[in-house]
Formats: structure tokens, C-alpha cells, sequence
């Protein structure tokens, strides 16, 4: 990493929406404001190549030296999202196939297939033209490869291409047909194959298709966006070696794996929507929607920062950060004065090396127009511009993204846990990605810094690890629970399944009965509002029938809920927030990790020499009982009373 005292700030820019006369203006504002980054081109296919092999790179000239003048950094974006019109005509069947067959139809974004060899043979084509024309500008500091992967449900096309695609990836893993039939158990159903060539996507079956099936499609749509950006990064680090490169993931977006995606990058970033995830995404409970419709809920942002910043080696940025209201949400608040601050400070504290906020200008026209921005369409200041402005002053003050050190605790995260517990998940709220989230969230209650790591992660030097559900168990991750020597809880249904979606013959959890000897004998799935009752708490959604002469650590009504073996813990049950609450504060103790009480609507994040404290609450919090004796004298921002949407970071006295 090249040394980076202080965390960048940028936004996102599209010359070709605006007059070249005032590009310069623009230009020199941006700077004027203290950024020090902006990214265009991602969606310019249209303007770079009007017509086939035709480029138009005057104009892209003369943006890029014009924002370079003003000393911005370039983040060069590839077009990839955004085939012109001639290029679908050309080729009409790249498009992506919906589930009921339907392909999906130019006329917005993201209207390719993953598996299209021809519009794999043009994003080749185009990425190595920009890479040859500016690989070597200074101006270029880094690239992003295309925009938001799966964006708009875009991992899963059911088209030819695919299901091409697919059968030469199966039969590449499984070498004969009959290692598949075996794997997939297609004895059930009359569904054996006699050739790779047989085989369909999983789609329009008349009821369910077989799991492992689905998995496997999943597994392999999963793959094609892997290879789908490393044909644009291998392009990009033939022609522009040293630059970094970058892509924009998103929030709650599970349907490929990011750990993978994520080591062909240098740095992984992503895009910060929270008023529009709280809105969008279900798994928020009416009451939180409510109060937290001006600021997004707590722990959004911070999950993915944590989540993202496990993808790439540690590297990671915001490269779009909501500047106000959006325009695509059911509905679409204002942020309470203060929260563009507080976001942004929130992604310095978990060590981004840049905030980049979406967009510079308000477009007046297309599909954004309701979208707001640094600036409104009549280039007057938005409220967001202030308050980037005081980031850009404050941030020199604070560590930069290189102070960040290793959290206590680590969340083990699986992409593929999400895609099997999706493909059957036994009861409809049994819901992996909200399991992690309330992991999460449970343990930043308590003041704990997080980091979330793959599966396949070294946990040597974390002092307690967590892993909401493990389905499958392979020998590397059981290697590396086994080593591990601090306090560990393991969820619900974890070894639960072999790799090919099967039970194992010993019962679940199968390989982590070398940890723990226990039998999962039977399991059950809970409608809303049915619950097994604890001491205190309460089991909702999911509990499991477990044989094991381990005396449980914690019961509801018959069944044990909570098993211990020396530092590790398997959890029989979907835990509510008081269970949690209690385990996770025990294995803290046990760790020797202080925790503290944080009040509900406050953050905390420990961050080089520096403790930050955030306040999502629509009302100003006294913080004077978490505050350590003496740290009033070394505030850096704030005090002990944080207003709404306000900050407060001292320097830690150790
Ligand atoms: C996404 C996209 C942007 C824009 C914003 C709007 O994050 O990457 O192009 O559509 O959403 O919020
Ligand atoms: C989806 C994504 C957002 C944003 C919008 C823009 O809803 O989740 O990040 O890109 O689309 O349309």
C-alpha cells in the first residue's frame, strides 16, 4: 500500500451530462470543496464509441486533463455496465434471461449475461482501448472494473449462454456424469442425466429443482462474475501496472462471493445507500424503518465496512456515499442535517482510504432526476456540500486508513451458507444474512470493534470468533476452528450439510462433532410468534433437537439451546437479542475483552490512536457513562453530549 496519511475524499462525476464550458468551474469547485478524487467514464460506452470500433477519445481528453489541472486523482470507471445500442443489435442473445425465460430488455443498465462469449470478446475490446489510451496517464490513479456486479438481480441469467456455460463448468468438476447423479442424488425423481450436454439451469421446473442442482448454479453464476471482472483486471494490469484497481459492490447483495471477486482487486469498495437499504430491505422491523428513517439503521454502513474491508486484504473504500434524498427507495427521506458527516466520519473510523460521494451535480434529466447531489441541477450547493466540506477539514486531524489494526473479534461470514440456506431454507424466516447481521449487531452493542473474514480466514490473533451458521464445514475451516484458542460461538445448522448439499452420515453438525460431541437429531422451523421459552429469553424461528451428554449452558422448555465444550459453543436455536447479548457479553469476559454498555443509539469504533462515538438517534445522548475517566480532555470532535447525527472522537489514553 503506498502510504496515505489522511483518507481521501472524491465523487462521482459524468462529464458528458454537462456543457464542456463549465467543466473547468466544476473542476476547480471540487477541489476548491477539498476532494482530492473523482471517478467518471462508467457508463460512457455510448460517448467513447458511437459507432462499432469508431472512438471518440477527444472529449475524454480534455474532462480528464481539465479535472487533473485542479490536481484530482482520476478513478477511471470501464463502460462495461453499459453496452450501446448497437452492440445489443448486434447481438441481440447477449442479454440476460430472466427465471420465466424472459430476456431482460435495453433501455436502462446492466443488460448483459455473464456467460456471453462475444460480449466477453467486446468488454475485452473496449477495456483494452481505454487501457491503451490511458494506462500510463498520471492523472489515473486507480480503475474501476464496470459498476455494481448484480445490481438490479443481475447474477443469475437463465439464457443459452449460460446454461452452455454451465454444463462445461460441471462437467469440469465433476469429470463423468455419474460423480454428478451421485453428488446431486438424482436417484430421486427419475432426474439421473445420461450426459453433461442433458443437463438444464433450474429454472421452470414444475415444483422445486433439486437443491444441489440450484447450488451448483449458484456456485458456477458465481464464478462467471469472478472470471467476468478478472478478464477486465488482467487488461488493466498488462497496461497500467501499479494502479490500483477497484470495483463497487453493494449492500445486502449476497448472489456471488465477494472474497472471491474480491482477490483479483486491490482495493474493494462499495456503495453506501442507508436510507434507501433501510427502506428497501425487509429484514428491518416497521419500528426501526421508523425511527431511523433520517439516518439508517446503526449498524448498516459499519457491517459492510467490515464485511468489504475482509475482501481485499484489508483495503477498502466508500466510492458512492448518499449525499441526501435518492430516488429509488419506496420512500426517499432527507438525511437529518449532520448525517453526511457522520457517515463519513463513521467510514474514516473503520479505515477507508476514501469516501466518494454520488454525485457531484443533481441530473435533471433520465432516470435520476429525483436523485440529489453535492450540488442541485442549478449548480447551487446542496446540503451535503457543506458538510463534506467540514470532513475535508476535520479528517486532518484524525488517523489515516493505514492506522487500522486488527479487530478482537471476528465474524466468519459465507457466501455459499447464504446460497444454500436460500435454496432450502426449512422455514421462510430462517434467513442467514439477517442471522450474521444480528451477530453483528449484538456485538457492536457492546462496544466491540469487528472484523467479518471468509471462511477460508486465518483466526490466529483474534481473541473470539463468531460464525452465525456454517452449513458446510471443509477441512480448512475446521483446521482453523480447531486451532483457534479463543472463546468461539458457532450457530445454528452449521455442519449441517456435506459440499454437495447432502446430510452427513453422522448427523449434523457432521465435521464439527470433533469439536463438540453432539447429534442434531431433528430440527424444527417456528411461524411468527411462535417461540420456545427460556430463563428469560426466548427461541424464535428455528430450534434443534440435540443427543449429547454435554450438560446444556442454557435451556428452553425441554431442549438444550446453548452447549459448551471448553471455549466453544454450539447454539441449538435461532437466539434472540437478550441470548445473544448474554453469550457474546460471557465470551468477552472470557477473552478478557471489555464491554460496555453503549446506549441503543450509539456506535463506537476504535480507530489508530483515536475512539470514535456516533449517534444515530434522533435526540442528543449524554455519553458520560462510557466515557473514560479524563477523555473530556482529549477530545478531538464533540463532547460527553452527542447531538443527533452528531460525532464525538478522543484520543485513547493507552
Ligand atoms: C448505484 C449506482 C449509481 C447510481 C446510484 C443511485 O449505487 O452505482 O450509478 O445509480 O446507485 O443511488
Ligand atoms: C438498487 C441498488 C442501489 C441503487 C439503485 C439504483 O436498488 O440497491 O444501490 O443502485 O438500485 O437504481
Amino acid at each position: 500500500m503506498s502510504a496515505q496519511e489522511h483518507m481521501h475524499l472524491g465523487t462521482c462525476y459524468y462529464p458528458e451530462h454537462w456543457p464542456e464550458e463549465i467543466w473547468t468551474e466544476d473542476a476547480r469547485r471540487m477541489a476548491e470543496l477539498g476532494l482530492d478524487r473523482v471517478r467518471i467514464s462508467e457508463f460512457a460506452w455510448s460517448r467513447i464509441e458511437p459507432e462499432p470500433g469508431r472512438y471518440d477519445w477527444d472529449w475524454l481528453d480534455r474532462a480528464i486533463n481539465t479535472l487533473a489541472e485542479q490536481g484530482l486523482g482520476i478513478i477511471l470507471g470501464t463502460p462495461t455496465a453499459t453496452p450501446p445500442k448497437w452492440l445489443i443489435d448486434r447481438m441481440p442473445d447477449m442479454l440476460a434471461v430472466d427465471r420465466h425465460g424472459r430476456p431482460r430488455k435495453f433501455g436502462s443498465r446492466r443488460h448483459y449475461c455473464f456467460s456471453h462469449p462475444g460480449y466477453r470478446a467486446e468488454c475485452a475490446r473496449i477495456v483494452t482501448a481505454l487501457a491503451e489510451r490511458y494506462g500510463q496517464n498520471p492523472a489515473i490513479a486507480a480503475w474501476q472494473t464496470d459498476n455494481e456486479f448484480g445490481c438490479h438481480n443481475t447474477t443469475l441469467s437463465y439464457s443459452e449462454s449460460a446454461a452452455a456455460a454451465f454444463r462445461l463448468w460441471l462437467a469440469e468438476k465433476y469429470g463423468d456424469v455419474d460423480a454428478l447423479n451421485r453428488a446431486w442424488g438424482n436417484v430421486f425423481w427419475s432426474m439421473e442425466y445420461p450426459d453433461f450436454d442433458a443437463v438444464d439451469l433450474p429454472n421452470l421446473t414444475v415444483t422445486e429443482p433439486n437443491p444441489a442442482h440450484m447450488l451448483d448454479f449458484r456456485r458456477f453464476s458465481s464464478d462467471q462474475v469472478m472470471s467476468f471482472n478478472r478478464l477486465q483486471t488482467d487488461i488493466l494490469r498488462t497496461h497500467s501496472p501499479g494502479r490500483d484497481i477497484v470495483h463497487n459492490f453493494m449492500g445486502f447483495t449476497t448472489d456471488f462471493d465477494h472474497h472471491a471477486v474480491g482477490g483479483d482487486l486491490d482495493v474493494a469498495s462499495w456503495d453506501s445507500y442507508p436510507l434507501g437499504f433501510l427502506e428497501q430491505f425487509p429484514n428491518f422491523s416497521a419500528a426501526e424503518k421508523h425511527r431511523y428513517a433520517r439516518q439508517g439503521h446503526p449498524d448498516m454502513a459499519a457491517f459492510h465496512h467490515d464485511l468489504y474491508r475482509g475482501c481485499a486484504n484489508g483495503r477498502w473504500s466508500v466510492m458512492e456515499q448518499q449525499p441526501g434524498p435518492v430516488n429509488w427507495a419506496r420512500f426517499n427521506p432527507a438525511p437529518l442535517p449532520g448525517m453526511v458527516r457522520l457517515w463519513t466520519l463513521e467510514a474514516l473510523a473503520h479505515g477507508a482510504e476514501l469516501v466518494s460521494y454520488f454525485r457531484w451535480r443533481q441530473a435533471p434529466f433520465a432516470q435520476e432526476q429525483m436523485h440529489s447531489g453535492l450540488l442541485r441541477p442549478d449548480s447551487s450547493e446542496d446540503v451535503a456540500f457543506g458538510e463534506a466540506a467540514a470532513v475535508a477539514a476535520e479528517r486532518r486531524a484524525l488517523p489515516g486508513p493505514e492506522a487500522a489494526r486488527r479487530a478482537p473479534v471476528a465474524l466468519i461470514f459465507s457466501y455459499e451458507a447464504q446460497w444454500l440456506l436460500g435454496t432450502q431454507p426449512q422455514g421462510q424466516s430462517f434467513r442467514y444474512l439477517e442471522l450474521a447481521f444480528a451477530f453483528y449487531s449484538a456485538l457492536r452493542r457492546l462496544g466491540l470493534d469487528i472484523d467479518i473474514v471468509a471462511p477460508d480466514a486465518d483466526l490466529s490473533g483474534y481473541r473470539m470468533a463468531v460464525a452465525p451458521s456454517l452449513p458446510i464445514v471443509r477441512p480448512k475451516l475446521l483446521a482453523a476452528l480447531t486451532a483457534f484458542d479463543g472463546p468461539l460461538l458457532i450457530g445454528p445448522r452449521s455442519g449441517s450439510k456435506t459440499e454437495d448439499f447432502q446430510i452427513p452420515d453422522t448427523l449434523p453438525p457432521g465435521p464439527l462433532q470433533a469439536l463438540l460431541p453432539l447429534k442434531v437429531v431433528r430440527v424444527e422451523s417456528l411461524r411468527d410468534g411462535l417461540t420456545v421459552e427460556g430463563e428469560e429469553f426466548s427461541v424464535p424461528r428455528w430450534i434443534e433437537h440435540v443427543e449429547t451428554e454435554i450438560a446444556p449452558e442454557h435451556s428452553a422448555g425441554e431442549r438444550g439451546v446453548v452447549f459448551r465444550q471448553g471455549g466453544v459453543r454450539y447454539l441449538a436455536g435461532w437466539p434472540d437479542t437478550l441470548l445473544l447479548d448474554r453469550l457474546l457479553r460471557r465470551m468477552a469476559d472470557e477473552a478478557g475483552i471489555e464491554t460496555l454498555d453503549v446506549p441503543p443509539d450509539i456506535r463506537m469504533r476504535r480507530h489508530g490512536d483515536c475512539v470514535f462515538a456516533f449517534n444515530y438517534g434522533p435526540e442528543d445522548i449524554d455519553i458520560a457513562d462510557i466515557l473514560p475517566d479524563s477523555a473530556v480532555d482529549r477530545m478531538v470532535i464533540g463532547e460527553s453530549t452527542i447531538a443527533a447525527a452528531g460525532v464525538a472522537v478522543w484520543r485513547d489514553a493507552g
